[in-house]
């Protein structure tokens, strides 16, 4: 196996994509770089992380996740390998995110046709890449780091540890680790020994239950016998049930056709009664027809009567209706000739004829009413005058009496207010007694006259009425007269009624006196039409019932004839009856021989069944016994299988023994195996320490569970081996470092592929700058082991040392990410 080409994209210090290809550089290769610059993230751990999807030294799956940049990304690398001259190619990359990572690889194979290189995938995923890559490599991850990879810790590590670390050391190196297989084995004998013991508990168990055998074989017999005996028993019984089913069912037989024997009559016994209930209610019939029939006559008679007599009402009917209309103008005349009557009553004829007189003689006296009129009025007049005169003349006096009352009331000298003379007070005193008693003269006049007047007056007021009267009168003239006329024509009427309502009166008495001649009565129209019609509903009942005497008395015929027919089926009836009471005592007999057999049978039938319950029961013991049988040779089939498997337990037990005590014990195999392994690397370490060291020899000294280092130095031509702990830190770590070598070599073989290259990071540790580049010198003679010895270092020495063919430099840029660079 060989390494091409190395691609990183954003893993681990590296940032964007940076690409490192081995087949461009020489044999010898020198990665340099400071302290955390990124050499063993892109040669060491991008390397594992393609192969094996792990990183940074660790065996542990989650280690892949570790070299996304950052807490989440993406990380990627494409590695180149061939094997044998076939290329493969591998990528893988892994998504980290909140903690989570998922990884994605496929590995291909790298084929050159004519046009350039193409790739097809040979295995895709995670799990398939694994497999395939372990499978073309031969090699695990642990095998991988121990055989390509030379680190410092290794190298020193292994001088330091305890001999007996040591030994763990080269066991795991070789994959000769046998305690898990010793535990394995440990455990799988102590859980077949826990068989073991179990089984041969159930053994002894199967075995007691086993030797129950003859006993359950004893009583399988006996119960065999038994029951042998039993349905010999049950058979013949049933042969005698056999027997009475057959003669049950014979009688059977003969009583149901005697039943239906009986059926038969019984039913024609039943006809024979229904017939005499028959004739009986026919025979009941005729008798209450032939009562009805023998009505007839008497009914013709009625009906012929009923319909004479309607015809002579028929006939009477147009007189009936004279009368009847005859009646009722008489009634309308009557009532015409009362109404006249009151009429008349209520002019009051006589009234008005001296009414009429009144009026004629007042309206007579009018002319002289109105000259009477005439008179009292020019009297009224002149006398109105005189009165008039009167007033004057008193308030005049009055006046001049004032004037003169007024002067003396003063005590004034007054002049006379007629002829104007100075008049002294007791003269005007004489004056006014003398006005005053002309004024009371001519009030006492004025008074008469007034008195007169007031007669006068009420007389014109009378004249005046009785003017009122004649006008009244001359208006009433009119209607007392023609009211007068009213009643004169009233009274014609009334005599022209009056004689009508005789008229009547005679012809209703003639016709009615005429018709009841020939009713026997007198009807009125609506008693006749009232006696019409109940005759002629009479008549009607009259006809439905000769109607129905007529029915009957063909009814009658029919039922005579019926009796007839039925009287000669009775006859017939009666005949084949006769045997019933012979068929019924036969039937009897029947029953009881029946109900006889019924009864053995239930005996016999109880017998069998509980017989069969008891075989039932041994038969149940029977089987018991069988199943017993059945599970004793199953046992005993167990019993032959448990043997079989604790023969084979116990052999197996002895190999484990075998594997626990001899093979995996540290004194068995591995030490075996060990101790031929451990030859291969010391014949590796000869020819490496002879390159080395020089002077000094290594031996690996393998005894019981430990390895130790013999170290031999050559002084003065004679060996000389002394304790580790005496030679120089500088050779402990060239003799650690040969030894691992050594171990690389011999592993590479093992694995049976010749792995083409080595890496050596920081191997060189401790060592002197001359020790250094004399081993670096040295190196080159490994170089026709390997195709490509990479060596990584921080120190300039190295780097420059002129044994490396090719040079790179690994540097982190001023943003921290790492860079490759290679010099020209
Ligand atoms: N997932 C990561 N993301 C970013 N940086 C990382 C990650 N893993 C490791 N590193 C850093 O990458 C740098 C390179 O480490 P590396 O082991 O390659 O250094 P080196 O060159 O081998 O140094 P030395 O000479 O000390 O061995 C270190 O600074 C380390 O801390
Ligand atoms: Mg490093």
């Amino acid at each position: 196996m060989n390494i091409e080409k190395i691609i990183v994209d954003n893993f681990a210090s590296y940032k964007g994509k940076c690409e490192l290809r081995f087949n461009t550089l020489g044999k010898t290769i020198s990665i340099a770089g400071n302290t955390g610059s990124g050499k063993t993230t892109l040669v060491i751990d991008a390397l594992t992380f393609a192969l094996f999807g792990k990183a940074y030294g660790s065996d542990l799956e989650k280690s892949r996740g570790w070299v996304v940049r950052g807490p989440a990304g993406k990380a990627y690398v494409e590695l180149v390998f061939s094997i044998d001259e076939v290329k493969y190619l591998v990528r893988r990359s892994v998504i980290a995110s909140q903690g989570r990572s998922e990884s994605e690889a496929t590995l291909y194979r790298v084929i050159y046709d004519g046009d350039g290189e193409k790739i097809t995938a040979v295995a895709r995923g995670s799990r398939e890449v694994d497999q395939k890559i372990r499978e073309l490599i031969h090699m695990d991850y642990k095998t991988f780091m121990n055989t390509v990879i030379v680190r410092q810790g290794d190298v020193s590590g292994i001088v330091e540890a305890k001999p007996s670390d040591v030994r763990r050391i080269f066991e795991e190196a070789f994959g000769l680790d046998f305690s898990t297989a010793l535990e394995k084995a440990k455990a799988e004998k102590n859980l077949r020994e826990k068989r073991l013991e179990e089984i041969r508990g159930e053994i002894t168990q199967l075995k007691r239950r086993i030797s129950e055998r003859e006993e359950v074989v004893k009583q399988l017999n006996s119960l065999i016998f038994e029951v042998n005996n039993l349905n010999r028993k049950r058979e013949e019984l049933k042969t005698e049930i056999n027997k009475l089913e057959d003669e049950e069912r014979t009688v059977q037989r003969e009583l149901d056709e005697t039943k239906s024997k009986l059926l038969t009559i019984e039913e024609k016994i039943e006809k024979l009664n229904e017939i005499d209930r028959e004739i009986k209610t026919l025979e009941e019939n005729v008798l209450s027809y032939i009562k009805e029939v023998e009505e007839e006559d008497e009914y013709r008679r009625r009906y012929n009567d009923r319909r004479s007599k309607l015809s002579i009402l028929y006939e009477a009917m147009p007189q009936i209706i004279e009368i009847q209309n005859a009646e009722t103008i008489l009634m309308e005349k009557r009532k015409l000739q009362n109404d006249i009557k009151k009429e008349l009553v209520k002019i009051e004829y006589e009234k008005l004829i001296n009414e009429l007189d009144l009026f004629k003689q007042n309206i007579e006296r009018e002319d002289e009413i109105i000259s009477k009129k005439h008179k009292l009025k020019l009297r009224i007049d002149e006398i109105k005058g005189r009165i008039n005169v009167l007033n004057e003349q008193i308030r005049e006096l009055d006046s001049i009496r004032n004037i003169l009352d007024v002067a003396i009331e003063k005590g004034e000298i007054t002049s006379c207010p007629i002829c104007g003379a100075d008049l002294t007070i007791e003269k005007a005193i004489k004056l006014s007694d003398h006005y005053s008693n002309e004024i009371n003269t001519k009030i006492e006049e004025k008074l008469k006259l007034e008195k007169h007047l007031s007669v006068l007056e009420e007389d014109l007021d009378k004249v005046e009425y009785e003017l009122d009267k004649v006008k009244q009168y001359k208006a009433l003239i009119n209607p007392t007269t023609e009211k007068i006329r009213r009643w004169t024509e009233l009274n014609e009427k009334l005599n022209e009624v009056s004689l009508e309502i005789h008229d009547l009166e005679e012809k209703i008495n003639e016709e009615g006196r005429a018709l009841s001649l020939r009713l026997g009565k007198t009807y009125t129209y609506r008693e006749a039409q009232d006696t019409i019609k109940a005759i002629e509903r009479e008549i009607d009942e009259i006809q439905v019932k000769l109607d129905k005497i007529s029915e009957e008395k063909v009814r009658l015929s029919e039922i005579r004839s019926t009796i007839k027919k039925l009287s000669e089926e009775r006859s017939r009836l009666v005949a084949e009856t006769s045997s019933y009471n012979i068929i019924k005592e036969n039937f009897n007999k029947l029953k009881s021989k029946l109900m006889e057999i019924d009864k053995l049978l239930d005996n016999n039938r109880e017998k069998l069944n509980s017989l069969s319950k008891e075989i039932g029961l041994i038969e149940g013991r029977i089987e018991e016994n069988k199943r017993k049988l059945n599970e004793i040779s199953r046992l005993e089939e167990e019993l032959n299988k448990l043997n079989k498997e604790k023969e084979s337990l116990e052999r197996e037990i002895r190999v484990y023994e075998i594997i626990v005590n001899d093979i995996f014990s540290t004194q068995g195999l591995p030490l075996r195996l060990l101790r031929s392994r451990i030859r291969e690397v010391n014949s590796y370490l000869q020819n490496y320490a002879r390159k080395l060291l020089r002077d000094i020899r290594v031996l690996i000294d393998l005894s019981e569970d430990k390895i130790n280092f013999k170290v031999i130095r050559r002084v003065d031509g004679i060996d000389d081996e002394k304790d580790l702990s005496t030679y120089s830190g500088g050779e402990k770590t060239l003799i650690g470092f040969c030894i691992r070598l050594a171990l690389a070599k011999a592993l590479a073989r093992r694995i049976g592929s010749k792995v083409r290259f080595l890496i050596i990071d920081e191997g060189l540790g401790p060592l002197s700058k001359d020790l250094r580049s004399s081993i670096l010198e040295a190196l080159v003679e490994l170089t026709n082991e390997y195709d490509k010895i990479i060596v990584i270092s921080h120190m300039e020495d190295i780097r420059d040392s002129a044994v490396f063919d090719s040079r790179v430099n690994i540097y982190k840029d001023e943003n921290g990410n790492s860079k490759i660079q290679i010099p020209e």
